[in-house]
């Protein structure tokens, strides 16, 4: 198969010209050959491999671009990458590789083409179009990589044990693309990580994470995360979800399986493309605190009793482990757990101002996604119910809005701050300046006076006197 279309661009005939130059045939392999055979077009980072030392091709392409591309050499790795064009272009040389059983880290030797195609991760990504004066176009699929992705399957090329076994954190990689390209994981493929998924110990968590964001971050995570579970590698990554797992049922009354219905929280989540990965996190810890409140109450069935504020304080650990970040992503994935369900308490007609004024308060600029997290918290099958949630959860958006149009208190400050205190009663600062200022945004808050600087200025000469200070 002549694949010429795949290589017109200026580049491909910049690099075929300097490997002929070097002697050193070249080609253009892995994801770019993958996503162009699929059919997406997209400007990606370019894999090229030399029989050779991919050092001196990246050098000797570099002659031909002005003004002169900045290459940054490897030599641990003997590769080398240039920019082109904003398109980060890699050259590495071909390599035959072979592993220590507690290291990813590859002992590393010059191989042939083969051997390169050989010991990468799956047929769809081992795919390579030759740059070579004599056969340039031609594609060298030679574990039918394009039979694969016309029929949608991941297979290793090797024997999958020894692939996976080799470079665990390939068996992330499987379930990732699977997940974003909706393939299937060929059975013996699967089969096999099932069997080495404790080798994903020795992958550092930093690259877990990455595939595992890739996943959170595709069109339907729940296929990934479901693939993640079955195939055992979950439960050492996240264990926390897996016990989420299970239906109880006692004296008649069911509660729902708390593990699907995460997962379908954060497809819902995931409807809107634009919503960040932080949120998908939100969705998939939103429950955690399921686990450890689970109660039976007589007569009135399972309870799960302030899950969200255990759930919410499992969160920095998590994150620690995971090694996610620790700063405000962390403070905004706790925080919408820890309310998530407040907006539930809230709603009907009964509900006082007061209630949504301290939610408004305590979310803040959060609060869009939490609503967010609510509906799509919405997942029974039951379409009148359904129905039914979501309009009361519209109705209580819509109380919001006007009310927060009325007395701003979202990213509420103050409208006496603690110098206003100072400056009136001619005091130094000390613990009576914070009880007013508590005692001001309380009584804004249940909306006792309104948010401005008169009202709360003569609430603060009132409650001082209290305090027995004198207005100066
Ligand atoms: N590769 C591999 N094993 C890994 C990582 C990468 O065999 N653990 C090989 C694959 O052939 C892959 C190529 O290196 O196609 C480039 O890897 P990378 O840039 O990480 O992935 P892409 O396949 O390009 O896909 P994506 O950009 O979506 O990650």
């Amino acid at each position: 198969m002549n694949l010429s279309s795949a290589i017109h661009r200026k580049i491909f005939h910049i690099v075929s010209i300097s490997a002929q130059k070097i002697k050193q045939d070249s080609y253009v392999i892995g994801g770019y050959v993958r996503d162009y055979l699929l059919g997406k077009i997209k400007f990606k980072d370019l894999d090229i491999l030399t029989i050779g030392e991919g050092i001196r091709l990246a050098k000797e392409v570099s002659k031909y671009i002005t003004p002169d591309p900045k290459i940054r050499i490897f030599k641990r790795f003997g590769t080398a990458m240039l920019e082109y064009e904003n398109q980060k272009i890699e050259f590495v040389g071909s390599r035959k590789e072979s592993y220590h059983f507690y290291s990813r880290k590859p002992i590393i030797e010059f191989g042939s083409l083969k051997d390169d195609q050989n010991r990468r991760d799956f047929t769809i990504n081992a795919l390579a179009i030759s740059l070579n004066r004599n056969n340039y176009g031609e594609l060298i699929d030679p574990f039918g990589g394009l039979l694969d992705l016309k029929q949608k399957i991941l297979r290793t090329p090797l024997d999958a044990n020894i692939t996976y076994s080799d470079d665990p954190l390939r068996m992330m990689r499987a379930i990732r693309f699977a997940t974003q390209l909706k393939f299937v994981i060929e059975k013996y493929s699967f089969q096999s990580i099932k069997k080495n998924k404790n080798r994903i110990n020795i992958v550092s968590s930093e690259r877990i994470i990455d595939e595992f964001n890739k996943i959170l971050l595709s069109e339907k995570p729940s296929l990934g995360l479901f693939l993640l579970y079955k195939s055992g590698l979950l439960s050492i990554i996240l264990p926390e979800l897996v016990l989420l797992k299970g239906i109880k049922e006692k004296n008649g009354y069911k509660h729902k399986d708390n593990f699907y219905h995460t997962l379908q929280v954060v497809d819902n989540i995931s409807k809107e493309k634009n919503n960040s990965l932080w949120l998908r996190w939100v969705a998939l810890l939103h429950d955690i605190g399921k686990t450890h409140t689970k109660k039976f109450l007589p007569k009135i069935g399972w309870s799960f009793h302030a899950h969200e504020l255990v759930g919410s304080n499992m969160i920095p650990n998590i994150f620690q482990r995971l090694k996610l970040p620790k700063g405000s992503y962390m403070r905004y994935v706790k925080k919408i757990i820890q309310h998530s369900y407040r907006p539930i308490t809230l709603i009907g007609n009964h509900t006082k101002d007061s209630a949504i004024r301290r939610l408004l308060f305590d979310i803040g600029d959060d609060l869009e996604d939490l609503m967010k997290l609510c509906i799509a918290d919405i997942t029974t099958n039951n379409i009148e119910k359904k129905n039914k949630y979501k309009k009361n959860i519209y109705l209580l958006m819509e109380r919001i809005r006007k009310l927060e149009e009325r007395d701003r208190i979202q990213n509420w400050k103050s409208p006496i701050s603690g110098n206003d205190i100072m400056n009136t009663f001619h005091i130094n600062p000390c613990k009576k300046i914070g009880i007013i200022k508590d005692f001001v945004k309380d009584s804004i808050l249940e909306g006792k006076i309104s948010n401005d600087f008169h009202s709360a200025y003569f609430l603060m000469l009132k409650k001082g006197e209290e305090l027995g200070l004198k207005k100066k």
